[in-house]
């Protein structure tokens, strides 16, 4: 999970590292309190989850609470590539000398956590690392050695940083290592970390991504959910346990492991192109051994999502059997309607693998006039698709 700046402010803030005051503001009215109470010049920061914000005309200066209200009014409603801004962060300006840019992060290919560092930080960091990379140092950090004074002396040393800012830039390393390690991150990225002209060391960025994996562990990281951009159906699915993604599609999949579904996808996308196409309208994996509670769960989700026009259940029976997997779909067919659901668009079955004779011939046997059995994943996928198209 990304976080917006503000959080990853006062993330950073309960860590001890160095920020600035501020607050953040969903209206201009409430970006006037923040400035009357900050005082002076302040910086309106657009939040969206997208960097390059500053370039975008996201981040400004206002001289005081008018042009703060002004500012804010600007950047509030404004589009970031593709992301609405609906909040804006205010913070008091600080007078910067330069800007150097600091992070950690997991660096999955080489199975390890890494330290990129530079002298060379702001907005154009992305440039400096394409054109001049031997501005950028990136140092190895051991997960479990992870960073003492002693190492952030040797990333102080390979980024560069001066001398005199050693007793700021060490303290700060290790914070932010300690947070990214007690919060369970993936990154903390701070760009700019800047020196002001008074020689003081502050955090003016920053950005954290969270590992949702380890959420169980972080029951306070539920309130950093931005419910408003939480898909409604993603949200049902997860308090289901089910792993599904909501796609902008028609047909509707259900399948069982992720590999099956994610090729399902993809079957389906290209069947699509002959038949106006039509696309999956998302994913859902409802596991090895899915019981008909399961399956009913997985209909019930992918059925109320309005614009499902079919839906390709596609099973390949491994440890569970196609006879059960038929069961289980016939019992949620009757679960549902027990539920009072309307359920009335056309289910196409596959069933291959472990018992599939026997699970098509409980299917024929039941002669739901909304499913229909196709053997084949390449004629499911063309059949669903046709009948999506048919439905729209
Ligand atoms: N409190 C501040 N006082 C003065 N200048 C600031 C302050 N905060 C940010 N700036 C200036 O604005 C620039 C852009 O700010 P920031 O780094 O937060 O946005 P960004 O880098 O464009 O966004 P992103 O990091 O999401 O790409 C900084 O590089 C810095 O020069
Ligand atoms: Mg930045």
């Amino acid at each position: 999970m990304d976080l917006y700046e503000y959080q990853g402010r006062e993330l950073f803030e309960r860590h001890g590292l160095p920020v600035l005051a501020g607050g953040v503001a969903t209206t201009p009215e409430e970006a006037r309190a923040i400035a009357d109470r900050l005082g002076g010049r302040v910086v309106v920061k657009a939040q969206v989850k997208v960097g390059g914000r500053g370039k975008a005309g996201g981040v400004k200066l206002a001289e005081g609470p008018d042009e703060a209200v002004a500012r804010a009014t600007d950047i509030l409603g404004m589009d970031i590539k593709g992301h609405t801004v609906n909040k804006v962060m205010l913070t008091v300006t600080a007078d910067i000398a330069e800007e150097y840019y600091f992070s950690y992060l997991l660096d999955r290919a080489n199975r390890t956590f890494l330290c990129i560092a530079s002298v060379a930080g702001g907005m154009d960091i992305e440039q400096v690392a394409a054109e001049t990379p031997e501005r950028v140092a990136k140092v190895a950090i051991d997960a479990n050695a992870g960073v003492d004074e002693a190492k952030a002396l040797q990333i102080v040393e390979a980024a560069g940083f001066p001398a005199e800012l050693t007793d700021q830039i060490v303290p700060i390393a290790v914070r932010l290592w300690q947070a990214f390690v007690a919060e369970d991150a993936t990154l903390v990225e701070v760009n700019p970390l800047a020196r002001t002209t008074d020689g003081t060391v502050l955090c003016l960025d920053a950005k954290v991504t969270l590992d949702e994996n380890a959420g169980f562990r972080h029951p306070d990281h539920e309130a950093l959910v931005d419910q408003a951009a939480v898909d409604p159906l993603e949200q049902r699915a997860k308090e289901k346990d089910l792993n599904y993604v909501k796609l902008d599609g028609e047909v509707g999949i259900i399948g069982n492991g992720a590999g099956l579904v994610m090729s399902t996808l993809d079957v389906v996308a290209y069947a699509g192109e002959a038949h106006g196409g039509v696309k999956p309208a998302n994913f859902l994996d409802i596991g090895g051994g899915a019981s008909a509670a399961v399956m009913a769960n997985g209909l019930e989700i992918v059925l109320s999502d309005p614009a499902v026009r079919s839906v390709f259940v596609n099973v390949f029976g491994g440890i569970t059997a196609c006879d059960e997997v038929a069961n289980g779909i016939i019992q949620a067919l009757a679960l549902l309607a027990e539920r009072g659901e309307t359920v009335d668009k056309p289910l196409v079955v596959r069933l291959d693998g472990n018992n599939a004779e026997a699970g098509r011939a409980i299917l024929d046997g039941a002669a739901n006039p909304l499913v229909q059995r196709v053997d084949t994943m390449d004629g499911a996928a063309q059949r669903a698709a046709e009948l999506a198209a048919a439905g729209v």
